[in-house]
This record gives C-alpha cells, structure tokens and sequence, in this order.
C-alpha cells in the first residue's frame, strides 16, 4: 500500500503539475509549439475590430434574454467586471480585479487543454480562458471554447467568494478522479453545475452554468420549456448521469445555494464514491429516479421530435 500513501500525499500538494502515469486515460492533445508546458499563452492575443464587434454583438444578444433568468450573482459579477465596456475584456485587468476580490486570476491558452493542466490551474485559483473569438459564421454555435464563452460564461461568477472556492475544490478533485480513471463522472458533475447548473433564488430556478448564460437559445429553453427535466441537485446521482455535448439537455439539476454546491462537493468522499462508480454512466440522461426532488418533469418533447438539427420546437 506504500504506493497508495505516496500518490495520496503528491495529490495535497498542488504547486506543480503532476506526473501523469500510463494507466490513467485522458485527451491524447498536442501542444502547440510557442505554448509552454503549462499551455498558457505567452500572452493574449491582439484582436481585430471585428473581434471586438463580434463580442460586442454577442454581448448585446445576451442581455435581451439574460435579465430576470441569470442568478444575481452573475449579474452583479458582469457589472463589477464591466464586461460590457466594449471590446474583448483585457485578461491583465481583469486578473486585477477579480484578484482583489477572490484571489483568482484569468489567463490565456490556446485551446481546450488536457485535463490534469486544467485540474491545476484550477486548484491554484487560475481560469484558463480560450484567447480566441468565433466568427460571424461561427456565431450561434461553436465546439470548441471561445473567449466569449469563457469569460462572458465563467469569470462574472468567479467574484462570488463561495462559487470561487467551489472551483478550487473542483480542481482538487480532478486530479483523484485521475488516479481511479473517473473523469468521465467528474466530468458530469463540472457539466451538471459549471456549464448547465441552475439555482434557486426566491423559489424560482435562475441560471448559473456558463454554456446557458453564452448561449442564444438554452436560456429560456432551461428555465420555461416544458420538455427539460428539473430536479434538486443531488451529487452522487449527477456523477452516475449521462449528457449531452452538441445539444440542449434533456435534464437540468438545480442547486439551492452556492454553499449547498459547496459543502456537497466537499464533504464528498470521492475515494469511496469512485470506488463504487463503473467506468459507464448508470442513468440516462432522461432518466428521473425514486430519490429524485423533481422541480418539474419534463415532457421530453423536443428530443422526442429529434432535437437539433430536426425542426423541433424549443418551448
Ligand atoms: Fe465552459
């Protein structure tokens, strides 16, 4: 067991990147050559006044439905950033301030990044955020991470002191998930919460999770169709939940605070929790089951009909 003890005690110390050994499965990416070990950018990137009119575009779609649907904390953390000022927002003074007000810190990469580099930046109160910006073509939907997405998405909530330290854990956990090869449920409960999260705020479900809040149809889809599922976030249930990545989500879980995230995620004992996860999900993610505090269940409508790329209707 004297191996066990070593990885667990390498594990506490967050400071460097960790040796990834061979058994442990993750993105075979390529790094691109003038990125350091640590994938960050050498610096951000210099955009063009188209970048800054396709961000300011982006911006002004958002807010005609972010109002009355995004969580406070969001919207207050969008006016103490002042990410509409104009223009793709500047990651030194942004860094700056969001330092001053949480210890966190926002820097480029060039691209999705591999897991355990993430997992540490994160652990370390560091934001990766793509450097990039879509283009007109690509202006409804991208795969891959976009400045947009990463900032206007994730940072605003990063001021919230209790999400801020939920993120941190998050990181910390990621790389245990390593070790026992259970990315893939980690994965569902950064889905679940960070990108699709929703949570209560006067007995009504607002949305937290960044790929709702920079995306032009999921806000109102998450919140006011009646085809999603609603339910009470429940943490060991939404590691063993199936997803979606190129559409909609048939399921949305819901948190009632910051601080219900926050102590669910660490009071988890994930060692035994990933110990008794398969290496496959266990629910679809249609599914609702008995321990589920349902908020609404949903008709499944719109995936019925096909979903994207049919012409299902979204509410
Ligand atoms: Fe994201």
């Amino acid at each position: 067991m004297a191996t066990v003890t070593h990885q667990s005690e390498q594990a506490q110390d967050f400071s460097a990147l960790p040796e990834v050994s061979s058994d442990v499965f993750t993105a075979p990416l390529k790094r691109p050559d003038h990125v350091g070990e640590n994938w960050i950018e050498p610096q951000q990137t210099q955009y063009t006044s188209e970048d800054d009119a396709i961000w300011n575009d982006l911006f002004a779609r958002q807010m005609e439905v972010l109002p009355g649907r995004a969580c406070s904390a969001m919207m207050e953390g969008m006016e103490k950033l002042d990410l509409g000022k104009g223009g793709v927002p500047d990651f030194d003074r942004l860094s700056e301030e969001l330092g001053a007000m949480t210890g966190w810190s926002v820097i480029p990469v060039p691209m999705l990044i591999p897991d355990h580099v993430f997992f540490w930046h994160l652990a370390n109160r560091r934001f990766p955020a793509g450097n990039f910006i879509r283009t007109r073509e690509t202006f409804d939907y991208i795969q891959e991470p976009d400045v947009f997405h990463d900032v206007f998405g994730h940072v605003p909530l990063l001021t919230d002191p209790v999400f801020a330290d939920y993120m941190q854990e998050y990181g910390r956990a990621g790389w245990k998930a390593m070790r026992y090869n259970r990315l893939k449920a980690l994965g569902a409960l950064y889905w679940y919460t960070v990108e699709f999260g929703l949570i209560m705020e006067q007995g009504e479900p607002k949305i937290f999770g960044a790929g709702i809040l920079s995306g032009p149809q999921e806000a109102v889809f998450a919140l006011e169709a009646d085809s999603p599922n609603r339910i009470m976030l429940n943490v060991d249930r939404v590691m063993r939940t199936d997803y979606v990545i190129d559409d909609l989500q048939p399921t949305y879980f819901v948190i009632e605070s910051f601080e219900d995230l926050y102590r669910q995620t660490v009071e988890r004992d994930f060692d035994r929790l990933y110990r008794s996860l398969g290496p496959s999900f266990t629910y679809a993610n249609s599914a609702i089951i008995d321990v589920d505090n349902v908020v609404h269940r949903g008709t499944q409508e719109y995936f019925l009909r096909g979903g994207r790329g049919s012409s299902a209707k979204l509410v």
